[in-house]
């Protein structure tokens, strides 16, 4: 069959390079992709958001399933556009409809989602420009640090954690009244800070019934020691060594199961997958977030731990018979390092040469920005995060090495990545 992949960075190669191990596949399309995904199939360059024309392009190329990578087309209601065209019906979306990606695309919906179903989660109220003074009243109640969200899509930088109470109105005030995050601040969620370590659970659904993903961890800051700016995600690992059975059945009774059962319960149509952001809280689980998409870089070393066959999967998940499909996963640890552009999160220069990838031997290095120069033919960088190293190990720490040892071997000008990734969970192997 023919796929059409949606997206740009390491989680769609990495869901490319699986795609193509399929023997169900027979042309991988990527919108638009990059330069690793163009070697995995052809890269299409497309808007995300015109999705007549992502129609038409699926229609002319006999395309029998849609993958969305990114969050956004799936807020915007892709699954509900192709579904509802006499045209493109037939053609399978893998995510969630538009009621389903408001788990993500609306983090008031997420809360009440969670409360109606008994799923744990910090507690929280939510305040629009009406109830500001109500909203102050409310930090003035609360032990601090604070935790304040904009309840919509704010490229991952809607949270803002304040230590004091004086700062936390000023960041309400910016929010409601200022339009910090545009229309994604109209409502602003306050919650109980949670205390823990997070990790991350991956389900795919087909609404009815799940298959749990591997675990993984992923580093968000962009210094050492977790510290500085917030990025995208600096690398991560999985399994997540202290998520042991005991923890991990507490997820899937509390959280997991009662998700999958609401969303059934609410007939809300869900045919992907479900990330659920966790916090570790002195052993028991609580959802601080949930995606509707895989993570990135999680995907990195998800899927390469997945043995089953991808589209295998995905075809029984948009044909509602998931329940006969299975989930195999390599027992080994993965680690993904990524390497990024100098200045990421904030400013950087893109057009750098990437040296060193053909030495690569025991990583798989996927491509998040880069591009293939026209003129020269060389891979040069094209986004703040560039490459994620994923390696195997039968340890975390002989895996973290590997990856280690191979992002040292690449070269473009600028080139970051941090070397401490996993020493944090040392002391759980
Ligand atoms: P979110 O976009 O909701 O995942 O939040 C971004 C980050 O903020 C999370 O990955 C956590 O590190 C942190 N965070 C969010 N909510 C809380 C909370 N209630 N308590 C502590 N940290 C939080
Ligand atoms: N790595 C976090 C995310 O994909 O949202």
């Amino acid at each position: 069959m023919n796929v059409m992949l949606l997206g740009s960075g390491g989680r769609e190669h990495a869901l490319a390079w699986k795609l193509v191990q399929s023997p169900l596949l027979s042309r991988l399309f990527i919108v638009p992709g990059n330069a690793g995904t163009a070697l995995c199939g052809t890269n299409v360059t497309i808007a995300l958001n015109d999705f007549k024309a992502l129609k038409k392009f699926a229609l002319d190329n006999n395309v029998a399933m849609v993958v969305v990578g990114p969050e956004a087309p799936l807020v915007e209601g892709i699954w509900d556009s192709f579904k509802q065209d006499v045209m493109t019906s037939d053609i399978s979306v893998i995510g969630p409809s538009q009621t389903g990606a408001m788990l993500e695309g609306s983090k008031d919906f997420a809360k009440e989602f969670m409360n109606r179903h008994c799923i744990p989660t910090a507690a929280h109220r939510t305040f629009t420009l009406d109830t500001q003074d109500a909203g102050i009243d409310f930090i003035h109640h609360l032990t601090p640090p604070f935790v304040l969200k904009a309840d919509g899509l704010a490229a991952g930088k809607g949270v803002i954690i304040c230590a004091t109470a004086d700062e936390a109105i000023i960041e309400l005030n910016a929010m409601i009244r200022d339009k910090k995050f545009g229309d994604a601040g109209k409502k602003v969620i306050i919650e109980q800070y949670l205390s823990g370590i997070e990790l991350s659970a991956f389900v795919i659904t087909d609404g009815k019934t799940y298959k749990t993903l591997p675990s993984a961890k992923d580093y968000k800051r962009i210094g050492e020691d977790d510290t500085g700016p917030n990025t995208g995600g600096m690398g991560s690992i999985s399994p997540v060594p202290f998520a042991d059975a005991g923890f991990m059945a507490k997820v899937e009774e509390r959280i997991i199961k009662q998700t999958i059962k609401g969303l059934a319960q609410e007939k809300i149509v869900y045919q992907g997958f479900i990330f659920f952001g966790l916090m570790n809280v002195q052993g028991d689980p609580y959802v601080i977030e949930y995606n509707v998409r895989m993570g990135d870089p999680e995907a990195e070393c998800i899927l390469p731990r997945i043995k089953s066959d991808l589209l295998e999967l995905f075809n029984s998940t948009a044909k509602g018979r998931l329940v006969e499909s299975q989930v195999v996963t390599d027992h080994r640890y993965c680690a993904a390092i990524m390497l990024v552009s100098k200045g990421y999160p904030g400013d950087y220069e893109k057009g750098k040469e990437i040296t060193g990838l053909d030495h690569i031997m025991d990583s798989i290095v996927f491509h998040a920005g880069s591009k293939k120069d026209e003129k020269t033919g060389k891979i040069i960088t094209n986004g703040g995060r560039v490459l994620a190293v994923t390696s195997y190990g039968m340890t975390l720490p002989e895996a973290l090495a590997t990856s280690g040892k191979n992002a040292q071997m690449i070269g473009f000008e600028g080139k970051y990545y941090r070397k401490d990734l996993g020493h944090d969970l040392m002391k759980y192997i």
